[in-house]
């Protein structure tokens, strides 16, 4: 491929018309260098913002084969429409500051989420650009012609390759905007390290030099080519991001559902408006104020926009958007090496110029497509799980509590991963170096804590038979198979500070082993002690041994305290601490549309409105009431139904198969069975549901939900009311009501702007609530006072 600097000399002679015609207005203007555009920085799941990216590339695109085509072929391309095409370099910066303001909001004034911010940033725009402009590299050293003679200087290739800025082009030409792009990502990375006060002003002053050097340029008293840093920090380029913020702000706090396409005609008309003034020399308006304002209505009207993601011209546009940043690298040299190979085919004289420019488009949009598909797609995702392993990593290794001294024996009746399971293997990690994990059967549990470095000990060689709905007699027979588990654990704790008893049956065996050993013994309590749950026996069992033998019982909601006391248990013995979750591991994901669009197109989702039901299948959890919903949604409206019968519910599976069968819903209905890759499936779920027909004591999967950036529709009892804020942070609907969920699926479809503000606001919002860390510093906090009371 052949990117020749030199190629688009003549092409700015063969524009000198327009280009003189704007000389005047935006001298800053570098000709041809201002005909690029913006990567692909993200994907929101807003279809209208995402056409618009595809847009802007397509009429970049258009430009550059309009110039190519006059200056190398000779030939008016369409009659010259597309030379208004350049502004979508505006258009992109606008689409940028949107996405960036968009997405990353919440990360203002919060310093932990300056290194994924910049590491996203990172990852987007420069691995597949140094690809790109490795590749053409080699190109100005076996053909130096080809080049301005700068390009084989190493200051100039270092450069280059960081998007530092240069008095004159970088190596891969479209590179010039990036510069601006890495610019604008250094301030809003302010943003998120500075106190909002301190950034205020920094960015008034940033904002109040850009206008005075606009001014100064407008008026004449500034020449960009002698002081092209000034010129670059203080660009009015910055305007069309602060506009694209700006939009952001009124999409997110504004709600102008009314008005969306109104403005959106209003900025498409000023936009092609103004173009048609330019070109006729009457405007007498700088070109980045118009398209920059322009731009910032059609961004607010087309984010505001419902789109019909099924319609063929809105997935050809959507995956253009997605591919735009591949196509921008690569259209130009590719455009420039292919135009070389047709003149000396001499092409045209053969095929005619019409199918030659139609191949040359075609075949550069192919390559800008391929290239997403083959190169940036894997590679951005792969770059993705590489960083959120080690942001992961690098959490624990700063966590306050990892130096805990400590030492924990933790009981937990199941091998299979629940939510109390789950909650659990987050929170032994601090204790792993000098802690136990006793397990009363095999399973995916034991895996991953062994996995996380965790010691882990099977203590049950076969299941004990006691379930939550058992009577005395099961539960004395049960007894016979807890007693050795205990005389066992007993044994074992003695080297250690306290027991800790996840599960009702390892409160049972916890209990005897702390009267037996001595050690103190803490009881989590993640259930809801109240006759929906639980038989009157395993009640009274479970609260009289709390009472007895706990120091601390650790309720994981007030709905569960509260059982717990109306049960019998002592109020002062509880504290409710809530699970704890790391958002970087549910976060990381959002802004990565590929994960999204493969998800989606492996699960078979394209054109659907998917709603996800993440839990084991069981009576309770309600997969039934979401089936029946979607009786009342829309023909498009389809179940993600991820999870699995975990505790022996064979019957309750068959039953929602049947019932699958018996409403037609077949196609409308998928079980994926239990997966360990939750975060990327509810990612590709356009809406979480949580139908609990009974109270929930906590409800890890509202939360999840809540931090991938997805809109939760919950159960209104138990935990869920604690979690859930109606209308603030998602929807509540009554325990068992399909009709009422189906009208919750409705509203959060028809106000997508609305929905969009509820998912920011749950998402900052439990970010702080449940941060991990914190959480464990609780529970640290817990098991040392009890420690040191009772040790
Ligand atoms: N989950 C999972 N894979 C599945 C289904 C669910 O990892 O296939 C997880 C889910 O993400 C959540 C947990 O299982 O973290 C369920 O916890 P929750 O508190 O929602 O309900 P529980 O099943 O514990 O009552
Ligand atoms: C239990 C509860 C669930 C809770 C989880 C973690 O499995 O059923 O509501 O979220 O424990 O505390």
């Amino acid at each position: 491929m052949m990117a020749s600097h030199r190629g688009s000399l003549p092409i700015k002679q063969s524009f000198r018309n327009r280009t003189e015609a704007n000389a005047e207005k935006e001298p800053y203007d570098r000709d041809s260098m201002r005909l690029e555009h913006l990567p692909k920085v993200a994907k929101l799941r807003l279809e209208g913002i995402q056409i618009c990216r595809g847009v802007a590339a397509l009429l970049v695109l258009l430009f550059h084969v309009t110039q190519l085509s006059q200056e190398k072929l000779g030939q008016a391309f369409l009659a010259n429409l597309f030379t208004f095409g350049s502004a979508g370099v505006d258009f992109f910066f606008v689409l940028s500051g949107f996405i960036i303001f968009f997405v990353h909001q919440t990360d203002i004034g919060r310093r932990d989420r300056l290194k994924p911010f910049i590491l996203k940033r990172l990852i987007r725009v420069y691995p597949l650009y140094w690809l790109v402009t490795l590749a053409i590299l080699p190109i100005y050293f076996l053909a130096p012609q080809f080049g301005y003679g700068y390009e084989r200087q190493l200051d100039v290739i270092l450069k280059s390759l960081w998007l530092l800025p240069q008095a004159h082009l970088p190596i891969l030409i479209v590179g010039w905007s990036l510069s601006h792009e890495v610019l604008f990502y250094f301030i809003f990375a302010l943003a998120i390290l500075f106190p909002l006060k301190l950034f205020s002003r920094l960015l008034s002053g940033w904002l109040v030099g850009t206008l005075a050097i606009f001014l100064l340029n407008v008026a004449g008293a500034f020449d960009p080519e002698q002081h092209f840093l000034l010129w670059f920090i203080f660009s009015p380029h910055n305007l069309e991001f602060m506009l694209g913020c700006l939009a952001a702000y009124v999409v997110l706090q504004k709600q102008l559902k009314a008005s969306n396409t109104f403005l959106l005609l209003l900025g498409t008309a000023c936009f092609i408006t103004f173009d048609i003034a330019q070109t006729e020399r009457s405007s007498p308006f700088n070109p980045i104020v118009i398209y920059g304002i322009s731009s910032a209505l059609i961004v607010i009207g087309a984010a505001t926009l419902e789109v019909q993601r099924s319609r063929p011209f809105v997935r050809l546009f959507s995956f253009l958007g997605d591919a735009s940043y591949s196509i921008y690298l690569t259209h130009y040299p590719c455009l420039s090496a292919l135009l070389k190979l047709t003149i000396a085919a001499q092409l045209i004289s053969i095929i005619g110029y019409s199918a030659t420019i139609s191949l040359l488009l075609l075949t550069t949009l192919s390559v800008g497509c391929l290239t997403y598909v083959w190169l940036e797609k894997p590679l951005v995702y792969r770059l993705r799980g590489t960083l959120v392993n080690q942001l992961a990593t690098a959490t624990k290794a700063s966590d306050p509590v990892a130096a805990t001294a400590t030492k924990v024996l933790f009981l937990d009746q199941s091998g299979a991963l629940g939510g109390a399971e789950l909650c659990l293997l987050d929170l032994v990690q601090p204790y792993r170096d000098r802690s136990l994990v006793c397990l009363f059967a095999d399973g995916a549990f034991k895996t991953a804590l062994q996995q996380q470095g965790v010691a882990v000990k099977v203590v049950a060689t076969k299941s004990i038979a006691v379930r939550k709905e058992s009577g005395l007699i099961q539960g004395l027979q049960s007894l016979g198979q807890l007693l050795p588990i205990a005389v066992t654990v007993a044994r074992l704790s003695r080297d250690y500070d306290i027991i800790y008893a996840n599960t009702q049956k390892a409160l049972v065996v916890g209990a005897l082993a702390s009267l037996l050993s001595r050690r103190p013994l803490v009881y989590h309590l993640h259930d809801i002690l109240s006759a929906d749950h639980f038989s009157r026996t395993n009640r009274r069992l479970a609260v009289t041994l709390a009472n007895r033998c706990a120091s601390r019982v650790i309720a994981t909601s007030n709905a569960t305290r509260d059982a717990f006391i109306q049960a019998g248990g002592h109020a002062e013995l509880v504290t409710v601490v809530y699970n704890g979750f790391e958002p970087a591991a549910y976060q990381l994901d959002v802004t990565l549309g590929q994960v999204n669009l493969n998800q989606r197109q492996q699960l078979g989702l394209d054109g659907k409105f998917a709603i996800g039901h993440f839990s084991r299948l069981s009576p309770w959890k309600g997969q039934h009431i979401l089936i029946e919903a979607l009786v009342h949604c829309p023909k498009d409206v389809t179940a993600v139904l991820v999870g699995d019968a975990l505790f022996g519910e064979q019957e309750y599976v068959q039953a929602l198969k049947t019932q699958v069968a018996t409403l037609g819903l077949q196609d409308r209905v998928q079980f994926l069975g239990f997966r360990s890759d939750v975060v990327p499936i509810m990612q590709a779920c356009e809406v979480i549901a949580h139908t609990s027909t009974a109270p929930e004591p906590f409800g890890r999967v509202i939360v999840e939900a809540m931090l991938c950036g997805r809109p939760i529709i919950a159960a209104a009892a138990g935990g869920a009311v604690e979690l859930v804020e109606p209308g603030v942070t998602g929807w509540l609907t009554p325990p068992g009501d399909a009709q009422a969920l189906a009208a919750a699926i409705a509203h959060c479809r028809a106000d997508p702007a609305h929905t969009q503000a509820i998912v920011q606001t749950a998402q900052t919002q439990a970010t702080d609530r449940f941060a991990l860390s914190h959480i464990r510093q609780q529970i640290d906090h817990l098991l040392q006072a009890v420690v040191k009371a009772e040790g």
